[in-house]
């Protein structure tokens, strides 16, 4: 038995070395300590030894079990406390795997960096409701039932008076009524037109802006909106100011840049003009500064509208809106 005892010692010491986790620490436990362990077994044979051998062997064993106890305990220590990688059945040292990171879609990526220009220039922030009355969305803006412009607009109607915003202009409205100038500011949004195809969605962003002040020109229009397109397209490229109309202004003028497809020499994106129009602009109408109680010979201002999809399609070459909502990785991934 004495035998029995040194030889557990010396497999105790071997196995110990062996263990690299705790788990297989617990098994060694389990084999050797346990209640139905080796030591267990062999002390039930104390009965069978001679009585007086019995104090001498039964002094060995305690000292057996002391040793074996004192190394498992160290061995558990060191593990626990070592540089030892494969705690816990995982091994630290292997390399890691790279998390698969978000990315902001295109369109919020476009809108920041507009929002970012203009807040550059002074411009405040302000947004309004998708759900709109008939009055800030057109009338307010000199767009009276019955006037043609309203034809263009393809409104979602919830009622004859509650609509989904067709243009995010009606915050022209909302803030020029509850705030006296000067005023300088944007309103970011998403705007509702019944139509798709390539060029457009049924929801799709704006960007509204508008500068109230006193002896306001054109000429600051023409600033601003200049400086805009150079942080966003660059400043080489050629850009003019084209006559057009809208209620709300007058004059009135989009803005256009020169094809980043053709370069200006003219092809199928820009249907052979040279030119892109991005944006819809004017100085704002005295009627609109009238209705919201401001006097028009006293204040004066200018105010531009600008789509981010059309500006997100001709920053990076994209010929299809709909890519933009159909939220393919590999699509928006390149972005
Ligand atoms: N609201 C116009 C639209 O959605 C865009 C626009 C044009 C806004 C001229 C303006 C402006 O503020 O002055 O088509």
């Amino acid at each position: 038995m004495e035998q029995q005892l040194l030889q557990l010692a010396v497999s105790a010491r071997e196995e110990l070395d062996r263990c690299t986790t705790q788990a297989s620490l617990e098994e060694f436990r389990i084999e050797y300590l346990g209640r139905k362990g080796r030591f267990s077994t062999i002390m039930r044979g104390l009965g069978a030894v001679a009585a007086a051998d019995r104090p001498r062997i039964g002094q060995a064993a305690n000292q057996v079990k002391a040793e074996v106890e004192a190394l498992f305990v160290t061995r558990k220590e060191q593990l626990a406390e070592s540089g030892n990688t494969r705690r816990h059945g995982l091994d630290f040292s292997l390399p890691g795997r790279k998390p698969v990171s978000g990315r902001l879609h295109p369109v919020s990526q476009v809108m920041q960096e507009t929002c970012a220009i203009f807040a550059s220039l002074g411009f405040a922030v302000a947004e309004g409701p998708d759900v709109e009355v008939d009055y800030y969305n057109f009338e307010a803006l000199n767009i009276p039932p019955h006037h043609p412009a309203r034809d263009m607009h393809d409104t979602f109607y919830f009622s004859e008076s509650l609509l989904l915003r067709t243009h995010t202009s009606p915050m022209q409205a909302r803030i020029m009524e509850s705030r006296q100038p000067p005023l300088r500011v944007i309103a970011p949004g998403k705007v509702y037109r019944c139509d798709s195809d390539i060029t457009h969605t049924p929801m799709f962003h704006q960007v509204e802006g508008f500068l109230v002040e006193k002896e306001v020109s054109f000429a600051d229009l023409k600033g601003v909106l200049t400086i805009f397109t150079e942080k966003m397209f660059g400043k080489d490229l050629p850009l003019r100011f084209r006559p057009s109309f809208f209620p709300f202004t007058e004059p009135s003028a989009e803005v256009d840049i020169a094809c980043v497809i053709c370069q200006g020499s003219g092809c199928r994106v820009c249907k052979k003009s040279g030119w892109l129009e991005i944006l819809g602009s004017g100085m704002i109408d005295p009627e609109v500064f009238r209705m919201v109680g401001y006097d028009p010979q006293v204040y004066s201002g200018f105010a531009f509208g600008l789509g981010i999809e059309r500006i997100a399609m001709l920053k990076y070459g994209i010929d299809d809106i709909r890519l933009f909502y159909e939220n393919d990785q590999r699509f928006l991934t390149q972005f």
